[in-house]
């Protein structure tokens, strides 16, 4: 199995792959952050041997089944390539031609966006009916469920494959069609606009509104909490998708949101979103 991009998303496919007895090549734009994601895949393998979920004779077996590389070249022997590069539709274009030009022709080419539509990523390959949406989720070693989406003219055949490899990387499979946002990515945005513009009309407090979520629906964590971990500008990315798809106003981005892109609170990721998020370590 190829991955093509050592991120978050990539060295957690590429972990899980491992642990089900795939051979796997992890890729990215330079030797040093194809290694970068090779190591974050061993600190998950390692963090279930901590929690007790993973003996250490399997990490080990796992790890000695993950390399690296640059470029696309060893693609050619994997029997399914996934691409889990940025959420940008040119960038996974333009990968897909160079994946499509280097891998076995009978192939599954597949890619873990959360939003862009499978259908306008395969438009640029020879054979588009060769491409499938193999959604994973994050952390992919923790998270059960993988989401499947077809594009229009995918191939019974290339579905049927992505669910076995799916299935024997221990997920549970939803299929979805390839609507705007699929249904998870859609349920989530929408989540997080509902609960900001509660914010914004002074419903409720943002403590009470993530209280309310989590003990009034067992969530396990409130919408501001997930919108924090997700990303402000990612979730307003989503909302956007999902406007241009619809042009439903159920869709239309809370202010708040955007007003918090504008000012950097990003969440987690720039040390403040809907809740402050201090750097670890410094300060007094
Ligand atoms: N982060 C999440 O929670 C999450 C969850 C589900 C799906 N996704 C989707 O997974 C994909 C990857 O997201 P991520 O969070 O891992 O991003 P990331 O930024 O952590 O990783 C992307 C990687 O791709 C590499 N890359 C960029 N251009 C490349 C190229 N031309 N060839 C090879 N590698 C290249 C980057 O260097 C980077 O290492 C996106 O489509 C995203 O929407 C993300």
């Amino acid at each position: 199995m190829f991955v093509v991009g050592a991120g978050i998303m990539g060295s957690g496919i590429a972990a899980q792959a491992a642990l089900a007895g795939y051979f796997v090549t992890l890729e990215d734009v330079s030797g040093e952050l194809a290694e970068r994601g090779r190591a974050n895949a061993l600190r998950a393998l390692d963090h279930q041997v901590r929690k007790g979920l993973l003996d250490s004779v399997s990490r080990e077996e796992a790890a000695g089944r993950i390399d690296v590389a640059i470029g696309l070249r060893r693609a050619s022997i994997a029997t399914i390539v996934i691409e889990a590069a940025p959420e940008n539709l040119e960038i996974k274009q333009e990968l897909f031609r160079e994946i499509e030009g280097s891998a076995a022709a009978d192939a599954v080419l597949a890619t873990n966006t959360s939003s862009l539509p499978i259908t306008s990523i395969a438009q640029v390959l020879k054979d588009p009916t060769r491409l499938v949406g193999i959604h994973f989720f994050n952390p992919v070693l923790q998270m059960a469920l993988v989401e499947l989406i077809p594009g229009i003219r995918t191939r019974s055949e290339i579905v049927e494959r992505a669910e076995r490899f799916a299935k024997k990387l221990g997920k549970t499979v939803v299929h979805s069609k390839d609507s705007p946002g699929f249904v998870t990515t859609r349920a989530l945005a929408v989540l997080i606009n509902e609960a900001a513009w509660m914010l914004q009309e002074g419903v409720a407090t943002r403590e009470d509104i993530d209280a309310a979520y989590r003990l009034g629906f067992r969530h396990p964590m409130g919408p501001f909490e997930l919108a924090d971990l997700v990303g402000i500008d990612t979730a307003v990315a989503i909302l956007d998708v999902l406007w241009d798809g619809f042009r439903d106003p159920k869709y239309r981005v809370c202010p708040l949101l955007r007003q918090m892109v504008a000012a950097g609170r990003l969440g987690r990721k720039s040390g403040e979103g809907f809740y402050p998020y201090p750097a670890r370590g410094g300060g007094p």
